[in-house]
């Protein structure tokens, strides 16, 4: 008899468990855990990703014991595998409020330097620490999350019970975020219908108002950090995203080019202008190791992380190399595969900004 050995536990370890029994990987599906493609799972145990899901171990572990004996995915029960998610319209509805720790925008003085992606690595990094991670797409003109994560499915909006009505007599949506395969929350227009029903709510809307809704009108679960990919650039868009919202702080994104530093300056007054304070400095492409000779190459030129994070007043969280398997990934739209230690850099700087950076005692309640 194979895997007789196998201990399946709560503490199981989900990829050493997916190893020794391929089958698992199906069960886990069955409930919503995408494990097998899942970078996260390798620092999981089967508690820890239940959790994170919002799931319960136990059914999770005996549907995995079923399966070993009898080799089928056994059936499982609706209510096992969905996310217990807190109902605004539950009695008592004041304490379906999620509780969000933290909310950092990613922010960059221009286009196209790895913002989207500099957030999907922070997002993985704070997970494999087990931590509870939202992301709300805020970039609206080019909104790239959910294609980094391979999400298409429409978010599930209902009327929002508690909310008060238009000034039209419409009711408020509420929406729920989309889940990634390691239980990283999302909210992006992306994921939007343009359903009948759906396109009322948002007609006409201005992009405040669309953020402002991604953040209140969405049963986000309780989290520990809510990042936000802003817009571009230091036009209005990030700006009223920034100026909407209550922040920790805000993380800058800068590739290595002499241009960087007058962008990060006008950025850094801006940010400093609306009182938010900056959390550091991930410069992003910032050189090239050749895989066969490990020679470093600085392509876009020398690096000015330094520079850069002496005129935000920031450290630098992290310089980034280019890796074209990262790109490979993130276009593939399977960022969540990325299995790098540079995760766990990003997210280990941040949390350590955070934990420096002055804030409101309170958490931000929402709903
Ligand atoms: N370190 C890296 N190594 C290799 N490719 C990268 C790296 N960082 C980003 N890329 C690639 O560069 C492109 C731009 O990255 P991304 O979309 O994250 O940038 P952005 O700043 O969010 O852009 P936009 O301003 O359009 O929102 C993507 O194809 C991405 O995969
Ligand atoms: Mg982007």
């Amino acid at each position: 008899m194979p895997h007789v050995d196998l201990q399946i536990t709560p503490a199981t370890n989900i990829k050493d468990l997916v190893a020794a029994l391929p089958i698992a990987a199906d069960v886990l599906t069955q409930f919503g855990l995408g494990c097998s493609g899942c970078g996260v799972s390798k620092y999981e145990t089967i508690e820890q990703g239940a959790a994170a899901h919002g799931l319960r171990a136990e059914p999770i572990v005996a549907a995995l014991g079923q399966a070993r004996l009898s080799g089928f995915v056994p059936l499982i029960a609706n209510e096992d595998r969905t996310p217990a998610r807190k109902t605004p319209s539950a009695p008592g509805a004041f304490s379906g409020r999620a509780k969000i720790k933290h909310v950092v925008p990613v922010m960059s003085g221009k286009g196209g330097v790895g913002k989207s992606l500099v957030t999907a690595l922070l997002a993985l990094g704070l997970r494999r620490k087990h931590l509870r991670v939202g992301i709300l797409d805020a970039d609206i003109t080019g909104p790239s999350i959910p294609k980094l994560f391979g999400l298409h499915t429409p978010l599930e909006i209902s009327a929002d019970p508690n909310a008060p009505k238009t000034a039209q007599g419409n009711p408020q949506p509420l929406m729920v975020p989309a889940i990634s395969r390691s239980a990283i929350e999302i909210v992006s227009s992306n994921l939007l219908t343009d359903k009948e029903d759906t396109a009322m709510i948002w007609r006409g809307p201005i992009l405040s108002g669309v953020i402002r809704q991604f953040f209140e009108q969405v049963q986000w679960s309780d989290l520990d950090v809510l990042l936000i990919d802003l817009p571009p650039g230091t036009s209005d868009a990030p700006l009223t995203v920034l100026q909407s919202l209550k922040v920790d702080g805000v993380v800058l994104v800068t590739m290595p080019q002499a241009l960087a530093t007058m962008i990060v300056r006008k950025a850094a007054n801006l940010i400093h202008q609306l009182k938010k304070p900056i959390l550091g400095v991930v410069e992003n492409m910032s050189y090239f190791v050749a895989p066969d000779t490990g020679t470093k190459y600085e392509i876009f030129g020398p690096s000015y992380a330094d520079k850069v994070a002496e005129l935000a007043g920031a450290p630098v969280l992290a310089r980034i190399p280019i890796d074209p398997e990262k790109a490979r990934l993130a276009d593939a739209g399977e960022v969540e595969a990325i299995d790098d230690p540079i995760c766990d850099q990003l997210a280990t700087a941040l949390l350590a900004a955070l934990e420096r950076t002055p804030k409101e005692k309170e958490t931000i309640s929402l709903l």
